[in-house]
């Protein structure tokens, strides 16, 4: 008989509990589930559920903290299942590698065709109330996953104006600014040659109203957004520094 460790998360935001329907094909083919799969080697769990919700729903778990855990058999194999609460979520779950996804509310998560290991963990989140497994720690946890993956939140909708982002790079920060080009994106460095502080102030847009140039806001400098070089302004002739940035998914990704 094969021994499998699979690990399970369960988020809860505003009452809804995120489901993952599984494919018409393989096993158990078309119940809803707790999202997860199999902890690989050398992969603890709360890394291999991270992984597992990338891959299955493109988003980044957060904060994962074990639940429960039950040990059942299935046809030849044995199951170890780990149930992780998560604490947070960065992106919005979109079927990637199952067949649909839903945050069912109370009433509507029992009366789903749910996987048998999963049913009674979901009936006893029923039980306990439905209780959000984000905490008042979770925005503390979601800032800082975001700004330590490599991948740049928001990318993936990127659109005419520039997103600014912070990510900790070799233990330094980063600030940073992506902006649409004729080429698809570009980022730079969100520091102005003029004086080293961020182009942005108090919300206001970093586009001309021409839309072709990014604008300090501090005293006005604009920069070419095909190139980053300083047009006009203080620092005419002077450039916005590149980050090297790279496709992933629908987004971009900062290279080292
Ligand atoms: S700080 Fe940007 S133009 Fe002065």
């Amino acid at each position: 008989m094969t021994h499998l460790f699979v690990v399970a998360g369960i988020h809860i935001v505003n009452g809804r509990l995120l489901l993952a329907r599984r494919p018409l094909t393989g096993d158990l083919p078309g119940l809803w589930e707790l999202p997860g799969g199999k902890v690989e080697p050398g992969e603890t769990p709360a890394e291999a559920l991270v992984r597992e919700l990338q891959e299955e729903l493109g988003v980044v778990a957060v904060g994962p903290e074990p639940y429960a855990f039950r040990t059942v058999t299935h046809g030849e194999r044995r199951l170890t299942l780990l149930f992780l609460a998560i604490r947070g979520i960065l992106g919005t779950p979109r079927p990637l590698e199952c067949l649909s996804v839903r945050q069912a509310t109370r009433a509507e998560a029992p009366l789903l065709s749910l996987a048998p290991p999963d049913r009674d963990i979901v009936e006893r989140l029923v039980a306990e109330g439905f209780r959000d497994t984000e905490t008042v720690e979770t925005p503390r946890l979601l800032e800082r996953a975001r700004e330590e993956g490599a991948y740049v939140f928001g990318s993936e909708s990127l659109g005419e104006e520039p997103l600014t982002f912070v990510k900790r790079r070799d233990g330094r920060i980063t600030r940073g600014l992506l902006v649409r080009t004729s080429q698809g994106p570009a980022a730079y460095e969100n520091t102005c040659p003029h004086v080293p502080i961020p182009l942005d102030r108090d919300g206001e847009s970093l586009l001309s109203e021409d839309g072709r140039h990014l604008v300090c806001n501090n005293h006005g400098a604009l920069f070419d957004r095909e190139t980053g070089l300083c047009v006009s302004g203080p620092c005419a002739g002077e450039r916005l520094r590149p980050i090297p940035i790279a496709p992933e998914g629908d987004g971009v990704r900062l290279l080292p």
